[in-house]
């Protein structure tokens, strides 16, 4: 008997440490793949920002950052300036919350560079687990929408715009995010091309529960494509000042400051490449040789989304309240029509997408000229929504 109990704890020593030394060289195999990654990404810097919250900004070259790693940007011809001036709604830059939100103002990367947020290994892991269940995928349990659509009737699109009041809506837990966009698509289901500007609450890719501005791509719905920002290369920057993954400091408060941001991807009908615009600067493009189907757009909208774990509590969207005239709003709206044209749309041109009025709804508010133009206000507490 006692030979037997021996006999059993020898063996499952043995199994066990097999197992565990098998493990430690899995582990060792994925953290080199990691740094090989993480060296591919942050190239080496002519200068380093370190911003007061512990964010490090690198100034890589602008003719050796990431994106040019792209296989099919092996000959790109980087665009510095694109060949259209960029179309505001309002003269006045004032009420924009630049200056309150872009730490590098004063201490811009130098001549020949541009900011790129460096990626840490935490980074990269939490990342990793997200790509598999975007937030931008159709239909994905645990994910809710309120958006405006304009149409496909009155495709093609070759851009969309619009000044959106930025808040820092409540977010749970890193499983969670929240989000506000303008984007473009293209494409069938699964070959759907889609690139999406905005901020959101993600602590699962910052590790924090700030707003930051982000931007994304993908070539096939999210599936093999579909990273965030710089994460993987795609983005030329061109911008010096403003970076991908910026932290949004101030942001709106109910019943007292609001603070929003000018947002708009819009194409370089020359070069056909897609311009990244914040708050009336040009940030940088996709490249048009990236997407398999998007010469132009045949989807574009404004709205929000937000994402949890299936069966659990939704986040807050927007300022957390229901439309009511002081929530979460984008003004100013406009798409670029079939010749180009920047134009707002007309009521009977845009249709709602909302899945669960009683956690996130939309109020469209139509043309109400002026200092807004086009309306509409979005979002809602979350709760319990259901998938
Ligand atoms: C931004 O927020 C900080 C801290 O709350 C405040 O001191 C500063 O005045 C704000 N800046 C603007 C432009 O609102
Ligand atoms: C491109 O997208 C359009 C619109 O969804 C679709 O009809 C077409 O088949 C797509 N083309 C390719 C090559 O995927
Ligand atoms: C993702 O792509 C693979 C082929 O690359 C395909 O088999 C799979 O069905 C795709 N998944 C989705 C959700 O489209
Ligand atoms: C909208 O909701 C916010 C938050 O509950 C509240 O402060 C504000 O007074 C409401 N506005 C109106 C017009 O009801």
């Amino acid at each position: 008997m006692m030979i037997h109990v021996l006999f059993f704890v020898l063996h499952f020593l043995s199994t066990h440490l097999c197992l565990k030394v098998e493990g430690t060289q899995t582990i060792l195999k994925k953290d080199l793949e990691l740094e090989r990654q993480l060296r591919l990404i942050n190239k080496p810097p002519l200068k380093s920002i370190y911003t007061k919250f512990g964010d490090i900004i690198d100034c890589i070259d602008i003719y050796k950052q990431p994106s040019l790693d792209h296989p099919l940007l092996k000959d790109h011809k980087l665009q510095r300036k694109p060949n259209f001036h960029n179309v505001i709604g309002e003269s006045s830059e004032k009420n924009l919350g630049i200056k309150s939100m872009f730490e590098l103002s004063k201490d811009e990367c130098p001549k020949g560079t541009v900011p790129i947020f460096r990626t840490t290994k935490d980074d990269l892991i939490r990342e990793q687990s997200m790509l598999n269940d975007h937030i931008l995928i159709k239909d994905l349990p645990g994910v809710h929408l309120a958006e405006i659509s304009l149409r496909p009737s009155y495709a093609p699109f070759y851009g969309v715009a619009g000044i959106n009041s930025i808040y820092n809506p409540r977010v749970d837990s890193k499983f969670q995010i929240s989000m506000t966009h303008v984007w473009v698509e293209k494409g069938t289901v699964e070959s759907n091309n889609k690139i999406s500007l905005g901020w959101h609450v993600a602590p699962g890719i910052y590790g924090d529960y700030d707003s930051h501005f982000y931007t994304s791509w993908t070539t096939d719905n999210y599936n093999k494509t579909g990273c965030y920002n710089i994460r993987c290369p795609g983005f030329v920057q061109t911008s010096k000042k403003i970076y991908l993954g910026q932290r949004i400091t101030n942001t709106s408060i109910c019943g007292g400051q609001t603070i929003d941001s000018f947002l708009a991807i819009s194409q370089d009908t020359k070069s056909k490449n897609w311009w990244i615009i914040i708050n009336n600067k040009f940030i940088g493009y996709f490249p048009a040789k990236l997407f398999s189907n998007m010469s132009t757009a045949d989807h574009v909208g404004w709205g929000g989304r937000t994402k949890t774990r299936p069966s659990t509590d939704s986040p807050q969207m927007g300022s957390g309240h229901l439309p009511n005239d002081t929530a979460c709003y984008f003004r100013q709206m406009w798409f670029k029509d079939p010749s180009a044209v920047a134009r707002g749309p007309k009521s009977n041109q845009v249709y709602p997408l909302v899945d669960k009025p009683t956690c996130y709804d939309i109020k469209n508010y139509g043309d109400k000229g002026g200092h807004n133009g086009y309306y509409f206000e979005f979002g809602g507490p979350g709760g319990s929504c259901g998938d």
